[in-house]
């Protein structure tokens, strides 16, 4: 016999304890307690609150990595300060790089769809690493604020691995990749090629790619037509509460954030303030997040029998104050679970029973503990040249005053002046006079005719970015690089 599985337990913040206490008491009816030890950590405000910025503690670190799987409540970002959500740090901590959100019409749960008829089956696969959630923040000058967007090959491929695998085990048909490479063709642009490239292992399923802001209409026109998307990390952040919106809000949808070694299950909605504390808080996400929780640990029968007794209770009617007919009175947190509890064993009429599997045991494989943290790359002896550098000024000139200092300053190096952009758009060599200017421009210098790429290094570029920096504030500075001959850098709007 497999032993019990240990799964690290955070009930979280505001009305975390009272859904985890809740979804708790319905898992040890429903069995989970012969396969699974729930081993408390310490998580939350409180830890906040003793000075420890992380929001965890080093053994509850210690913990959810031996354990290999985290479940755990809401928990609160504490307001201004030093303090980063706690949620986010927990996923990039522990590399949980694909977040996957299901979205399914529930009986009982009145949205427009529902009572147009329409049943929603779908799920998001989310980015949850990179992209603007690097947080890697600058002000750069007084008017003007920085966020890098980073996007890696290695980090797209990884997301897009557990996508295609997902949608192979789950049966289905297309899968859709959402961006807005249109406009960031770089890295948006990667992260659609990498799409494209890991689909051509899954050749049973249709691959679909489209923009994220015809995506948002169609889900809301179409959704019936979506079976997976997948996202990065922002437009996927956004993308999933729309959808939680159409299958009845973010009560009713549940998350994973699933890592090569270690996987957190949680609810997606936040600690509720304004009902922490009244025993009245709807613990359905929780439950959801349970239920995906139990399926990745092979718990299927378990899972099956909880998730028949829910739907058969939602269709009875029972519901708490936030969700249901406000006709028939809202039972609270407790009388909600005991409603579950009492139909575990039976399933819903209106909709498909879940097919109850033979009891099983778990499948969880503790993950070995990395011995250092671990290279991920796709690219290896590639050919790079420097050919030029963008440099970041910080200044109030006119365009065409920084253009004749900056073609001063390259006077007797390898480059040439090519062109300035002010907020992207191109205000030098040509430009608009209704174009408005901020004090931050980017000024791209580009090895002179004749000049062999590769003759040099970046050592003259900075020596370069020095003498600029004589006299005006360099904010910083990118090197202009080809990778294997092809530029790695974008031109600026209207060159
Ligand atoms: P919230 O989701 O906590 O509340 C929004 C509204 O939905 C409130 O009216 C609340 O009463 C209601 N609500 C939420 N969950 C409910 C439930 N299970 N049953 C009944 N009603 C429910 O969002 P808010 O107020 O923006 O955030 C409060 C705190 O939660 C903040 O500190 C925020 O940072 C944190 N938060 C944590 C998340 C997590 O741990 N994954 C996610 C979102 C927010």
């Amino acid at each position: 016999m497999t032993s019990k599985l240990s799964i690290a337990l955070a009930p979280g913040d505001g009305i975390g304890p009272e859904i985890m206490d809740a979804t708790l008491e319905l898992f040890k009816a429903a069995g989970v307690d012969k396969h699974a030890d729930f081993v408390p950590v310490e998580m939350g405000a409180g830890v906040f609150a003793k000075g420890n910025s992380r929001g965890m503690t080093d053994q509850a670190i210690r913990t959810v990595e031996d354990c290999g799987i985290l479940f755990k409540g809401p928990m609160e970002t504490p307001k201004g300060g030093g303090g980063k959500s706690i949620n986010v740090t927990a996923r990039k901590l522990w590399s949980a790089y694909a977040n996957y959100r299901v979205f399914k019409s529930l009986p009982g749960v009145d949205t427009v769809y529902s009572r147009a008829g329409m049943k929603i089956d779908m799920c998001i696969v989310r980015e949850n690493i990179e992209d603007t959630y690097g947080a890697v923040e600058h002000r750069l000058t007084s008017d003007m604020i920085q966020c890098k967007r980073l996007i890696s090959g290695p980090g797209s491929d990884e997301v897009h691995r557990f996508a295609w695998q997902t949608a192979r085990k789950l049966g289905l048909k297309k899968v859709h990749c959402g961006h807005k490479a249109n406009i960031m063709k770089m890295t948006d642009g990667m992260f659609l090629d990498r799409f494209r490239a890991a689909s051509k292992d899954f050749p049973e399923i249709e691959a679909a790619d489209i923009i994220v802001d015809a995506l948002c209409m169609n889900l809301v026109v179409r959704p019936q037509e979506f079976q997976m998307v997948v996202l990065p990390n922002l437009q996927g952040d956004i993308v999933s509460d729309l959808c939680a919106g159409l299958v009845g809000g973010l009560g009713f949808a549940p998350s994973a954030n699933i890592g090569n070694h270690i996987a957190i299950f949680e609810a997606v909605h936040g600690t509720a303030p304004d009902i922490a504390g009244r025993g009245i808080a709807n613990p359905t996400s929780l439950i959801l997040s349970g239920l995906m929780m139990l399926r990745h640990v092979c718990l299927l029968r378990e899972a099956a029998l909880i998730e028949n007794a829910l739907l058969a209770t939602l269709e009875s009617g029972v519901h708490t104050g936030d969700f249901g007919d406000k006709s028939k009175p809202a039972v609270n947190t407790k009388q909600y679970t005991h409603a579950i509890i009492e139909r575990l064993g039976s399933g819903p009429k209106t909709v498909p029973s879940i097919t109850v599997p033979e009891a099983a045991e778990h499948c969880h494989v503790r993950p070995p503990r990395p011995m250092g943290q671990t290279m991920i790359r796709t690219f290896k002896n590639v050919v790079t040249h420097v050919v030029g550098c963008d440099i970041y000024l910080d200044t109030p000139l006119a365009p065409v005053s920084v253009a004749e200092e900056m073609q001063r300053a390259c006077q007797d190096t390898p480059f040439k002046l090519t062109l300035m952009s002010n907020r992207g758009t191109q205000v030098w060599p040509t430009g608009s006079v209704y174009t408005e200017c901020v004090d931050y421009y980017r000024v791209r210098f580009e090895l002179r005719d004749g000049v062999v790429p590769g003759s040099f290094g970046q050592a003259r570029c900075v020596a370069l970015m020095d003498k600029i920096a004589e006299s005006f504030t360099v904010c910083s500075y990118e090197l202009l690089r080809t990778f294997d001959g092809v530029k790695g850098y974008s031109l600026a709007q209207g060159q």
